[in-house]
């Protein structure tokens, strides 16, 4: 890792996307897109049409055109910010194994940012009857539709909604979907739900003051102070800070125009506007990330002032919806080392390995997997799963221990683990009293969590595939004949889990060498006439 004083991230979005494609990590389409209906599905299709993780790219759409006909000379990139854990640690210009403990040094050691005057993202201003002429305003954006078939609008998805307490002063940063409505004005769904978004806390404190609530929407800032969007950080801590931690070096702000708000100075396009906290509009349908199409609800009515922008800005997107996508990716990688750190260094859980968190369409937060050493202690395991299940509100309604030789991006392996390493009636406990989380709107029935225990309790026989060396033989062997690419799956040789004798090594070993028969001489004369078949023989034998 670089010195925490040399910014080693690129410190705009454009440093970030030059690159990406350095790297070969962004593709140009220069192909005529029609941002309504093709664009967000072509992205889609990294992501369901079987490629592996490092074959994404993020897509950078420079012909992008409306259904209504209309060309755009502003471009479109997706899948820049986080369709791989690859392209999520350029914008942290680190490697991806150094990701956590950048989150976990940006968080202990913030950075305040600097502000600064006539910043880039004021280049261009666009006011008063600009904002409400025909074709002006939002729709002079080539902003997206993301799930055409089923969404109400093009929004917004790469946010940064910035707000102030009006209490403390203090800056929230999240990102919130944000759906057109008119060419000045916008709905913003912020959740309400218990440690549902910072925005919302300050919207209650506005609606109790009876004033509207000044926000401005950032897009395309710096990936680092993108990242801090998705992060669920302390309402009080400001992302602005925790971003310069993560570039190493102070960000910097300047101050929007028509809200009392500091925003950062960098961002390609920035919506300044207040939200109605008298009356709520009608929001939605549109594809959220849980899987499902979020209904029709009453959200955050927002009557735009000012759009300030980056002469030829850069629209950013993020292909959310179904998991996974960039909109689980871009939490991944944050969520999974912030929680190892909490049961780690927090809770001294001993014997902890690993966090992984379920991805393929449950998008992380309700299904998280925790590996053990072989050793660990039966109240370490479970300590490791209140933990992981009470961190976070919204996170871990479901938490499987595993023993590390489990692979929990296996899905298959750990259910393999609860089948031969649980029994249901010592193994699972159910806690009552979890609050609704991210989901479908359900009846309001409280939520509950549950918990397993899939780890090895006792020394278990090795896993049943040759082992490695064979294996890695056997490979060198297919790939010389030419037989298709392998992609090998975990697990995909056998391995040692603590049950095994000499005796059976040295027969393994002959067996290997072609001298089974030896193995049967010595068999024969260990017959016996006292025990029936299926009589383990270390229950009459010593080894
Ligand atoms: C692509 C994407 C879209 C999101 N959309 C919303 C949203 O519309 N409303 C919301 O409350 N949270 C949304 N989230 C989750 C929040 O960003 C996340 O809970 C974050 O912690 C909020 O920051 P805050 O704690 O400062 O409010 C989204 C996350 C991502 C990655």
């Amino acid at each position: 890792m670089t010195d925490s004083q040399t910014p080693h991230a690129p410190l705009d979005l454009r440093e970030h996307l030059r690159r990406l494609e350095e790297r070969g990590l962004l593709t140009r389409i220069d192909t005529p897109v029609n941002k309504d209906t093709q664009l967000h599905p072509l992205v889609r299709w990294q992501f369901t049409g079987g490629l592996p993780e490092s074959a994404r790219r993020a897509f950078l759409f420079t012909n992008v055109f409306g259904s209504d006909g209309r060309k755009f000379d502003t471009p479109v990139v997706v899948g820049a910010l986080a369709a791989s854990p690859e392209i999520y640690s350029v914008g942290m210009g680190v490697k991806v194994d150094e990701i956590g403990d950048v989150w976990n040094r940006g968080i202990d050691h913030p950075i305040p940012p600097v502000l600064v005057e006539n910043p880039p993202c004021q280049e261009v201003i666009i006011k008063g009857e600009d904002l409400r002429k025909p074709g002006g305003g939002l729709a002079s954006f080539p902003i997206p539709v993301s799930t055409p078939g089923f969404d109400s609008a093009p929004y917004f998805t790469a946010t940064l909604c910035v707000t102030k307490d009006p209490e403390t002063g203090v800056r929230n940063m999240g990102t919130y979907r944000a759906g057109l409505k008119a060419t000045d004005r916008l709905c913003v769904r912020m959740a309400t739900r218990l440690t549902g978004a910072g925005g919302y806390v300050h919207w209650l404190k506005y609606k109790e003051l009876g004033q509207p609530m000044p926000i401005a929407i950032v897009v395309g800032a710096a990936p680092v102070i993108q990242y801090t969007g998705p992060q669920k950080l302390a309402i009080d801590q400001d992302e602005m800070a925790v971003a310069g931690g993560l570039a190493g070096a102070a960000l910097r702000t300047c101050r929007a125009l028509t809200v009392d708000l500091e925003i950062p100075a960098d961002a390609e396009i920035v919506v300044e506007g207040f939200i109605d906290t008298e009356l709520v509009e009608p929001e939605g349908p549109f594809g959220e990330s849980h899987g499902y199409i979020a209904l029709e609800e009453f959200n955050m009515s927002m009557r735009v002032t000012a759009i300030t922008h980056r002469r030829d800005p850069i629209l950013v997107s993020i292909v959310s919806q179904v998991t996974p996508s960039e909109s689980s990716v871009i939490k991944k990688v944050a969520y999974e080392p912030l929680y190892l750190t909490h049961l780690r260094k927090n809770l001294n859980v001993k014997g902890l390995t690993g966090v992984v968190m379920h991805e393929p369409l449950s998008n992380l937060r309700p299904i998280i997997f925790l590996q053990f050493s072989r050793n660990a202690p039966k109240t370490e395991v479970w300590r490791g799963l209140q933990g992981a299940s009470t961190l976070q509100a919204q996170c871990g309604k479901i938490v499987i221990a595993v023993t590390d030789d489990v692979d929990p991006h296996n899905a298959d392996a750990v259910f393999w683990s609860m089948a031969y390493r649980s029994n249901p009636i010592e193994d699972i406990l159910i806690v009552p009293y979890r609050s609704r989380s991210h989901g479908p709107k359900s009846d309001g029935a409280a939520n509950s969590t549950l918990l397993i225990d899939a780890t090895a309790k006792s020394p278990m026989p090795p896993l049943a595939l040759p082992a490695r060396k064979y294996m890695e033989e056997a490979r060198e062997i297919w790939e010389k004949i030419g037989l298709p690419p392998l992609v090998p799956q975990s697990p995909w040789h056998g391995i040692h889990l603590g049950d095994w004798g000499d005796r059976w090594e040295r027969f393994a070993e002959a067996a290997a060498r072609g001298e089974w028969e030896r193995n049967g001489e010595n068999s024969f004369q260990r017959r016996r006439p006292d025990v029936m078949p299926e009589t383990p023989v270390r229950r009459v034998e010593k080894d």
